[in-house]
């Protein structure tokens, strides 16, 4: 099986490539402002470019966690974002139907505006951040005229990556230095760990079981930031008083968040092999891989 992960120096990409490799896959891979070894720079936003890499590729499979994700940021470079989070998104499409590959595209629970989740695969999205937009806007384009699809939607991604952006690890670097971090209460998600999340995309994305197609893919518990942030501390013996709940509107942050989030995994359950980790075994996991000392 020839793969393609556009997108690869990223924290679910790097993930990807890990499983793909390990499970004897044909791997190409691409990264963008982080070069990474034995992988090829590509930016999505460059139509010829894009064409070239995927054509000549032929991969069975491309799995694009490739995006702009930093939600501030995309409220305040709405144009800028733009270009990666659709426009890039429609490029990689258009080159995808020139061959025969199968498209994997990630998604976001904010795509919903956190009243009344968590949510099903069928819920009406209604995004009230420009991240969000873009994310349901990829959705939708990728649903008119991706010809062969499998769009994953996830959430809270965590765990070892090397970049270190997530905000586990950006949590655990404050706590080792004694710095006091601010954390709502107020947002409820569903923390996913990065390495199962890979396992899953690699075995829906390898069986013909689930045909274009929207999945959600996430850890099985639905729980606060602040809870997750007190279990993280816990899990690697870090003194959890220094992280003080707050509310997202104390957070005065550009965009705006849902609160009651999530995403329901019955349909995951029903269609994978691979158990989905629980926040506390992922988080046990990491401190398991490199503890603190
Ligand atoms: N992390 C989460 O909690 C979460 C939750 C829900 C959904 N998602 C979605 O999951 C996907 C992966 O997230 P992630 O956490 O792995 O993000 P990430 O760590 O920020 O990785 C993003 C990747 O996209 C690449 N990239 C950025 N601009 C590009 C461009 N113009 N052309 C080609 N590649 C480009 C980056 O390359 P360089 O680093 O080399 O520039 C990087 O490899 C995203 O679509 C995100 O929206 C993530």
């Amino acid at each position: 099986m020839k793969a393609l992960v556009i997108g690869a120096s990223g924290q679910v990409g790097s993930h990807l490539v890990q499983t793909l490799i390990a499970q004897n896959c044909d791997v190409r891979a691409t990264y963008h402002n982080h070069q990474i070894p034995d992988a090829a720079p590509l930016d999505i936003t460059k139509v010829m470019e894009t064409n070239a890499l995927i054509t000549s590729s032929e991969p069975d499979v491309i799995y694009l966690p490739g995006a702009f994700p930093n939600v501030d940021y995309c409220e305040t470079h709405p144009a800028e974002t733009y270009e990666i989070n659709v426009r890039g998104v429609k490029n990689v499409v258009d080159a995808a139907n020139q061959t025969n590959a199968r498209l994997v595209y990630f998604s976001s629970e904010y795509i919903f505006d956190g009243i009344s989740g968590p949510y099903t695969e069928t819920d009406i999205a209604c995004p009230i951040s420009e991240y969000g937009r873009q994310k349901l806007f990829a959705e939708h384009y990728i649903s008119l005229f991706s010809k062969n699809y499998l769009i994953i939607r996830t959430t809270v991604v965590f765990g070892w990556e090397w970049q270190g952006k997530n905000f586990i690890i950006r949590l655990i670097n404050s706590l080792k230095d004694k710095r006091s971090i601010r954390v709502p209460a107020d947002q409820i998600s569903s923390p996913t760990y990065v390495n199962n999340l890979a396992q899953i995309v690699v075995e829906l994305s390898l069986s013909d079981f689930l045909q274009n197609e929207v999945i959600n893919v996430t850890g099985p518990d639905c729980l606060s930031r602040y809870d997750l942030a007190v279990a993280a501390a816990q899990a690697f013996g870090l003194d959890a008083s220094l992280i003080t709940p707050v509310s997202t509107a104390e957070l005065n942050q550009p965009a705006k968040r849902p609160l009651q989030a999530g995403l329901k995994i019955d349909k995951l359950i029903a269609s994978s092999n691979i158990p989905p980790t629980s926040h506390h075994d992922g988080l046990l996991l990491m401190a398991k891989q490199h503890p603190i000392t």
